[in-house]
């Protein structure tokens, strides 16, 4: 018998969960027609079978046609989800694996012009900035039908076979009611602290009334809004007393925070470089009030976080939701005591900021998540094992040599730098972003553990490469950043890694111009500004780095207000003239008619990267495939059989960046779909 804490089981009302570990609600954006069909459910087996204690499933399903998906939500208000809830509760279950769901109206927490274009409902008119909604007042009859839904979609999940369920009471209807800052509502519902719980208790007793009282039945609620105005800790203390003497409780979900907009909903949901376990005491302190089963999740990334949350006594159940979607064989890895195997989740939070720009969750750094399907979280063997050489130890010519020792090749890394990282080491360079090296520090541990052969301050041309004798060549060397792109002036401005890197001194009156709307500009003007340089941002876009999204975006604005850089959206920068020891931009527009001046005394340009491919183009001609990828096989999961060389002596791709400037999921994902069948 094991004595870690984690893997103690727990003894929920009459369910046992097997371990302490669970997978918070998430709603990665899987379902397909509203439903969680064959990816969605492959997701969750993919975890239960190694091992998880408990699934959450969804996030934020919808109990009502007036509640619209915002992120591709599943729609419990049909009956056609007990079907597929069915299979998915089945499957989980077979690997001993526990399965709920959580339940909610958005209220305001959505927009109107989706679905069946029915008014957003709140219990005020006031409109949350995030979906900018303008909310009707809810009436009687709305709070009647609503709590009715609830007790159907709770019903349809009893139906289903799933262990429980949870209300979801944060940032959505059922705390814009408890919440003085989104109630206006007089009488029975709104008013004093009692009135405005009493809808919360009224779908309580309706779900209680139709599926009786052992089925499970949590809250995951905010129990501090944590905002001048709103739900204090002392209400929220209350509150979690109420839920508790209420009897129709089986366990709290403790939130501490709000989410109506980007930035508070990255301090419920911490990022990179934001604090480890920021709400974690506050969770242990609400258990301790209450003495009642509590789960929490917020930034609890390493099982060493984890194991003390549950060894102090702060929680029954630890939610790791997104390591979870960075390594789903976390249980099983703590178990075979290889815990440093561990695929971290380094916080980008590429897998939720992407559901808020209507894309489905991926993980930056595991290509097979969400896509269980079709691709391996664990390649298998391979028949014949090949001598594979690979040029460039950035995310990309690590992920391909990962994958390939994984399949029993003989792996050959050259790298021109001393230490492997590429792009990435600049990236981390931003204290605050630092946790992106960890996806270098995995791979190349993983690749050590499995005998890959590194040649470091290997700068290798086509001879070099040559000489290995290859089976297969992957070249994975990145790309340089384009500055080249106006009409005149190039050799006047300098890129945004000239500044990460350090080859370039900051100015003091810095213009920026962000052309690929990716992290290297943000990060470049943090450091200027930090010098206390003036600093402003310039693209011709709408809005300003698009590709970081919203949360992501959170620490970069903090950072970048607080020492006043500016943002200029819809100008674009023409020419760079010197001017004295100055420079002067031209500034046009691409809605034309309009130019305008700027005397300043740096010009940085953001333009992304153009491939490194020299070494690529050499080694073309003795390829058997002269470098060709069919990409219907690629797609398909199929070896790669292109010959149009029969002359050459080995196969020859390319990945990541090396081919076109993309972002570092799209250079992982390029190695593990091509090398999982080589
Ligand atoms: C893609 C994604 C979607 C999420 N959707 C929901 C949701 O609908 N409802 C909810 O309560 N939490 C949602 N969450 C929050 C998680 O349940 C969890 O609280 C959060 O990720 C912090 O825990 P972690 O640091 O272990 O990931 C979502 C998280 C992710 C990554
Ligand atoms: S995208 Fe980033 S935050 Fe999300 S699971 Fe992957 S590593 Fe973690």
């Amino acid at each position: 018998m094991s004595t870690d804490p984690l893997l103690q089981s727990y003894t929920l009302k009459h369910l046992t969960l097997k371990n302490r570990l669970m997978i918070t609600s998430h709603e990665p954006a899987y379902p397909e027609d509203g439903m969680p069909k064959d990816r969605y459910r492959a997701y969750h087996v993919e975890r239960a079978r190694a091992g998880v204690a408990l699934t959450m499933t969804a996030g934020s399903a919808s109990v009502a046609r007036d509640s619209p998906p915002v992120f591709n939500n599943i729609l419990a208000w049909k009956d056609e989800v007990v079907g597929w809830m069915k299979q998915l509760t089945d499957e989980c279950h077979d690997h001993g694996c526990a399965v709920m769901i959580q339940l909610t109206h958005l209220g305001r927490r959505t927009r109107w012009d989706k679905a069946d274009w029915l008014p957003v409902v709140s219990p005020s008119h006031e409109r949350e900035p995030s979906h900018k909604a303008f909310p009707k007042k809810a009436e009687d009859w709305d709070i009647a039908r609503i709590i009715q839904d609830y007790a159907d979609a709770a019903e349809r999940m009893q139906a289903a076979g799933l262990d429980g369920i949870e209300l979801q009471a944060y940032g959505h209807l059922m705390d814009q009611f408890w919440s003085p800052l989104t109630n206006d509502l007089e009488g029975p519902y709104g008013g004093s602290l009692e009135n405005r719980l009493r809808f919360t208790f009224d779908a309580l007793r309706a779900i209680r009334d139709r599926c009786g009282d052992e089925f499970i039945v949590g809250v995951r609620y905010t129990a501090d809004e944590d905002m001048p105005g709103g739900l204090t800790k002392a209400d929220g203390m209350e509150i979690s007393q109420r839920l508790k003497d209420s009897g129709m409780v089986d366990f709290l979900n403790v939130i501490k925070g709000h989410i109506d907009t980007d930035a508070a909903l990255t301090d419920v949901i911490p990022v990179q470089g934001m604090p480890s376990a920021p709400h974690l005491d506050f969770a242990g302190e609400v258990r301790a009030a209450t003495k009642f089963p509590t789960f929490h999740a917020a930034k609890i990334q390493d099982v060493a976080t984890a194991r003390h949350a549950i060894a102090s006594g702060k929680l029954d159940m630890v939610g790791m939701t997104r390591a979870h979607m960075a390594d789903p064989h976390i249980v099983a890895k703590i178990m075979r005591g290889e815990e440093d195997r561990i695929r971290p989740c380094v916080g980008a939070n590429y897998c939720l900021d992407r559901i808020y720009q209507g894309g489905m969750a991926l993980c930056l750094h595991n290509p097979a998540t969400g896509r269980e399907l079709e691709q391996p979280h664990v390649v298998a063997k391979a028949d014949t094992p090949r001598r594979i050489v690979i040029v460039g130890a950035g995310p990309a010519g690590l992920e391909a040599a990962r994958v390939a020792a994984e399949r029993g090749h003989t792996v050959i890394v050259h790298e021109a730098a001393n230490d492997p990282g590429g792009q990435i080491r600049l990236t981390a360079q931003t204290e605050r972003r630092a946790e992106m090296m960890q996806l270098i520090q995995w791979r190349f541990a993983e690749c050590e553990q499995m005998g890959v052969t590194f040649r470091f301050n290997s700068f290798a041309d086509a001879e070099t490469v040559r000489s290995e004798d290859p089976d297969v060549v992957i070249i994975a060397t990145g790309g340089l950043p384009h500055t080249e792109i106006l009409a005149e002036g190039d050799a006047l401005v300098i890129s945004a890694w000239d500044i990460l890197s350090g080859d370039a001194q900051p100015g003091e009156n810095v213009l920026i111009y962000d052309d690929a709307g990716d992290y290297a500009a943000l990060q470049a003007a943090e450091k200027i500004a930090a010098t206390g340089a003036k600093v402003e941002i310039m693209t011709r876009d709408r809005s300003f780095a698009p590709e970081v999204m919203a949360m992501s975006l959170t620490p970069s604005m903090r950072e970048l207000q607080k020492r006043d850089v500016t943002f200029t959206v819809t100008w674009k920068l023409d020419a760079v003239r010197r001017d004295g020891n100055k420079l002067l931009a031209t500034i046009g527009s691409d809605y034309g008619g309009v130019t305008r001046e700027r005397l300043v005394d740096q010009v940085v340009v953001n333009h992304g990267t153009r491939p490194l491919d020299d070494v690529y183009f050499d080694l073309r001609p003795a390829a058997t495939n002269l470098g060709e990828v069919d990409y219907e096989d690629l797609v398909a999961g199929h070896p790669q059989t292109v010959n149009r060389n029969p002359e050459g002596s080995y196969q020859l791709f390319r990945i990541g960046d090396a081919v076109a400037a993309r972002n570092t999921h799209a250079a992982i994902y390029d190695a593990l779909r091509l090398v999982k069948v080589l």
